[in-house]
């Protein structure tokens, strides 16, 4: 059995999806097969309940100067955090002086309404490239992984920080051990740690197994997240369900009796007991539905190609690598995939090689179905495509099963 990297105990793996690419290395023609390959494996703690990756990827080879992902292309994204910037400026950082750390600030899309009320603030982010566009915005922005050296050197400079701030960046270090000792060294005595990520409550009753993939080294709990908190010195005192990213938890977690934990606390983990998100029942379920979807996805496709059908994909999402792959959808099922993202268009997807295409192809001329792999962002993507459904088009989904819309 694999050792957990938080606390040491046993991790019982409880699904593995064989040799995977690294799911952001959107390749050109010219490099095409030069992506890293790790096995995708996923298991549970059984001390701490937490759900990680048995395989670690080396972190220089999903995060560097070419990472593409970019946060402001969601509307909703950008408007949820937003709200959640002007909400910290009413409570935690209502104080004077205050400041503000983001791990893994991506384009600036969160720090970018500090920036405009003046209020002192730094994002941390390995990605040269996103970050830029962070800094155009005239947000500050540091280009290196956050850990115990980095956060020690943040403090030195700026003093300590009111709030630590990390969106769907913690579940993708495995080294949490530096990162608590980081936070530790930055964070001030009342301060909080805040971090939002994919929920393991929702993925499991969506069956969304696509979110298992690289970058999402864990898939956090209320009850892992506790237990993590504890873990390196510190506690668990907020969570607050999220409806972004098909459904997320947002975990606050200060100093030790610092704060008086709230009952949502308890209520969410009295919520996770029922739903069994320690029992292996529910991982074994979870595999079967993994199985199911990708077996009547494949059937689906093949059936519409064999009709004459036309088929896109709409979403170059880092968690299509996951169906794509191991499901094995070619460019012959789905000749393309429309993106809004520049750094991905003209690419091709990691693993299976499927070209990304600008959004504007999407309608020349319309296919008949629509593969959505940001599922995700179904909404707001659907609203933005209108044209699509008004011309005959439908949507595929395959959370939390495989249904056409
Ligand atoms: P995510 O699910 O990890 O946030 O990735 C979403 C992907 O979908 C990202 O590559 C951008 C793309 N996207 C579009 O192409 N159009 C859109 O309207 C939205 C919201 C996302």
């Amino acid at each position: 059995m694999a050792e957990c990297r938080i606390c040491a105990g046993e991790v019982d793996e409880f699904f593995d999806f064989g040799r995977q690419p690294v799911s952001d290395s959107f390749v050109t023609p010219e490099t095409a097969g030069s992506e890293f390959f790790f096995r995708l494996a996923a298991g549970i703690c059984t001390s701490c309940t937490m759900v990680q990756l048995i395989e670690e990827v080396p972190r220089e080879q999903m995060f560097h100067e070419d990472y593409p992902y970019r946060s402001a292309t969601s509307a909703v994204m950008h408007d949820h955090f937003e709200a959640f910037a002007r909400r910290l400026l009413e409570t935690e950082l209502a104080g004077d002086d205050p400041f503000i750390v983001e791990i893994g600030s991506n384009d600036g899309t969160m720090l970018k309404t500090f920036r405009k009320e003046g209020t002192r603030h730094l994002g941390v982010d390995p990605s040269g490239q996103v970050a830029d566009f962070a800094r155009a915005e005239g947000v500050r922005v540091l280009t290196a992984f956050f850990e115990e050296s980095t956060a020690r050197e943040i403090a030195a400079e700026d003093g300590p920080a009111d709030v630590i701030f990390s969106a769907n960046t913690t579940s993708h270090i495995p080294y949490m051990d530096s990162i608590f000792r980081g936070v530790d060294a930055l964070l001030a005595p009342d301060g909080v740690l805040v971090l939002e990520d994919r929920y393991l409550g929702s993925i499991m009753a969506a069956n969304a197994f696509d979110q298992i993939y690289d970058e999402h080294f864990y898939l956090f709990s209320v009850s892992s997240v506790g237990a993590m908190a504890r873990t390196f010195g510190f506690e668990l005192v907020d969570a607050e369900p999220l409806p972004v990213h098909g459904g997320s938890m947002r975990y606050t977690i200060a100093r030790p009796g610092v704060r008086t934990p709230k009952a949502a606390v308890a209520e969410l983990l009295e919520r996770e007991r029922r739903q069994g998100l320690a029992s292996p029942e529910t991982y074994r379920r979870f595999t079967e539905g993994v199985e199911r979807s990708c077996t009547e996805l494949v059937r689906l496709l093949e059936k519409l190609r064999a009709e004459g059908r036309t088929v896109v994909g709409y979403g170059a999402t880092a968690k299509s690598a996951t169906v794509i792959n191991y499901c094995g959808i070619g460019p012959d099922l789905v000749p393309f995939i429309c993106d809004s993202t520049p750094a991905k268009q003209g690419r091709l997807t990691p693993g299976m090689h499927i070209p990304v295409q600008p959004p504007e192809e999407f309608s020349k001329p319309y296919p008949d179905y629509a593969l959505l792999f940001a599922w995700n962002h179904a909404q707001e993507i659907m609203a933005k495509e209108q044209g699509f459904r008004e011309a005959g088009g439908r949507w595929i989904l395959y959370v939390p099963e495989v249904h056409i819309l």
